[in-house]
This record gives C-alpha cells, structure tokens and sequence, in this order.
C-alpha cells in the first residue's frame, strides 16, 4: 500500500502537521497560537513567523507519533508554500526542504486555498466539478472546483473577508474574541429586524460581496445608541449582533444561489456545494445555504469543524491529489505571499 503524505501548514496562526493515505487522516495536529497574539487584538506577522520557526519540528514529531511511525514510513512532503504571512510560510517551506534534503522524499508545495478547496474530496469523496465557498477570517470566495489545480472563480470579498467582519463587531461591541461565535450566541435573544442593516452589493449582477460597510453600520448604530442612552444594554447588543448576523447570512445566501446558478449551467451529473472555513461554523448560515443547496437540487457538503479551518490534513491530501495528477516541486520552491487560484 502506498506510503502516507506528510503535510505541514503554518501560512496563519496554526502550526499544523498531519499524515494522510488516500482518505485516510492517519495523524492531525494543530497547535494554535491564539493566546501569542490575544493582546495586540490580531495576529501579529513576526510572532507567528517565530512561533513557527519554533513550533514546527515538534509538531511534526507529533503528527509521526500520534501516525506510529517514523519518517522512512513516510512517501512525500507537501507544505504550505502560500498565500499567507510571508515569515510563517518560509518556516514551513524551510522545515519541508530541510526533511526532503535529508531523506530523499519527493516534495510538493500546495496553495493554502487549494488545500481548503479540495477538503470536501478528503471528507465526502465528491466528485469533480463542485461549487465551493470558502468563508473564514481571511478569505471569502466562490470557486468552482474542476480539478486538483483547476479551479474558476467566481467572486469574492472585495474588501473584509465575514469572519473579520464577525471579528470587528465583536471587538465594537465588547464581546470576547474570536468574534464569530460570540457573535452567534449574542444573535440568539436578538431580534435581527430592530436595525435596518444594508445587504452590501445585492443590488448588483455577479458574485463580489462586500463586508466593510456592514461594519461601519454596526459601530453608527452602537454610536447613536450610545449617545441617546449613555450606554449599551444586553438587549442592544443581542440586537445589533442578530441583525448584522441576518444581514451577512442573506448576502452569502443570495451569492451563494447565482453562484450555483452560474455553476450548474454546465451541471455535472450529481451538483454539490460545499463551505469551508471558520465562518461555516455559524449555525443560521449554514442553514440558510443548505437551503439554497437544496431548492437547486444540489448535495450539500459542510466537512468538520477541524477540517474547515486550518490544519494540515488539507495540505497533505492536495499535495497527494497534485502528486497523482503528475506535479513535484524542486528544493528551490519558493514561498509566495500572495497567490490567487
Ligand atoms: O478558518 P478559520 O479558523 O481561520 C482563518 O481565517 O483562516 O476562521 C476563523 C474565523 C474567525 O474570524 C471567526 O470569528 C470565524 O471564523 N468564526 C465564525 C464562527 N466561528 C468562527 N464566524 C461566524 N460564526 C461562527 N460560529
Ligand atoms: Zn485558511
């Protein structure tokens, strides 16, 4: 049987190793460095970078262990080598080189977003092609998914990807980071209809969304409360999370539908869309784009939370879908900060 593919992926706050064999997850670890950057309110790029820089082997070891074995069970390599935090990326890519130098194994480096993107083949086994959104605290797009390194896009964020909007508006309204959950349990006494919030860009053809100025409405709207009553009361708060929460769920419906549209003129035998990212996590939003799904008959694919976010069993499983499909990178790969699909 073939030998499993070490992943390594460390292009954010997550130092992450794991092994995988076909679609099997042999070993997953991620260690996350939330409570480094808790005090600057957001990831702070040079911390990362050294965190990695010291993370990385050990995280590895780990993976191995949890795996049973060592690196001569191992078959190849797959890192990380963009987009993200430049510093982070390197260390992966450095740590990735370091290992195949010493024992000979074929590398491959894998686009982070890749690695999301073809997370639902890992979970579900879909089949190509499949509509995918990604919604996190750093991306937010359409793509449809066609093979390992074919992807269309079909829009995204134009600015803030939701979950730093979810992020944002938790900070605005003195609620505990990360934002989104916080946001979420806030929204559940809140009535979404007491603020009129906008639904940014509906108005338009396409599938660019935009979430800035959802943002800003909630810091006005907190202002004027402010103002009137010298204070925010637990009601206030419940209602501005719930109608900022209404309003993100309706512009990602609404995308979500002209993108299966878009996707399904050329519709495959069996349709499917698929979310990634933290931002999936939210309960009303996942709701509200399987029901979008559904009313065009299409599957509905939501891996789990621990393969939605960052990890590195995404990277691994990428590097063994691009390693079958003929790709290898050279020890001179290089580390990119920014790298569309
Ligand atoms: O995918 P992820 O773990 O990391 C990256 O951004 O790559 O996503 C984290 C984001 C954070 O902004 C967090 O606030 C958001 O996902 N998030 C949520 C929920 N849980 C996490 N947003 C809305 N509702 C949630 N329940
Ligand atoms: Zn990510």
């Amino acid at each position: 049987m073939d030998r499993p593919i070490l992943g390594i992926e460390s292009s954010c706050d997550d130092s992450a190793a794991a092994l995988v064999r076909g679609r099997e997850v042999l070993a997953s670890v991620v260690v996350g460095q939330g409570r480094l950057h808790a005090a600057f309110g957001g990831v702070v790029p040079e911390i990362a970078a050294r965190a990695h820089a010291e993370t990385l082997d050990a995280v590895v070891r780990r993976a191995l262990g949890e795996a049973g074995m060592d690196l001569r069970g191992v078959g190849a390599v797959a890192v990380t080598s963009g987009p993200g935090l430049i510093g982070g990326v390197l260390a992966g890519v450095m740590t990735a080189k370091g290992i195949a130098a010493g024992t000979g194994l074929p590398m491959i480096g894998v686009n982070h977003l890749a690695g999301h993107a073809l997370t639902p083949r890992l979970t579900d086994g879909l089949a190509f092609p499949y509509l995918m959104l990604l919604v996190s605290g750093g991306h937010c797009q359409f793509l449809i998914v066609r093979g390992p390194d074919a992807f269309t896009r079909l829009g995204g964020t134009i600015d803030d990807a939701p979950g730093e909007a979810f992020d944002k508006v938790a900070r605005i309204l003195g609620l505990p980071q990360p934002g989104g959950p916080s946001v979420e349990a806030a929204s559940a006494d809140g009535d979404p209809a007491r603020f009129a919030f906008p639904r940014p860009l509906l108005d338009r053809p396409g599938c660019d969304m935009s979430f800035s100025g959802l943002k800003t409405a909630v810091l006005r709207q907190r202002d004027a409360l402010v103002a009137e009553q010298g204070g925010l009361w637990r009601q206030d708060r419940a209602d501005l999370c719930a109608g900022f929460q209404r309003a993100v769920r309706d512009v990602l419906a609404e995308k979500a539908r002209r993108a299966l549209a878009i996707y399904m003129e050329d519709a495959p035998g069996e349709p499917a869309m698929a979310v990634a990212g933290g931002v999936a996590a939210n309960g009303p939003l996942r709701a509200a784009l399987q029901d979008v799904a559904a009313a065009a008959g299409a599957r509905f694919c939501a891996p789990p939370l621990a393969l939605c976010t960052d990890n590195a069993a995404m990277i691994a499983f990428a590097g063994q879908e691009l390693m079958a499909s003929g790709h290898r990178s050279g020890l001179d790969l290089a580390a990119r900060p920014r790298w569309p699909l």
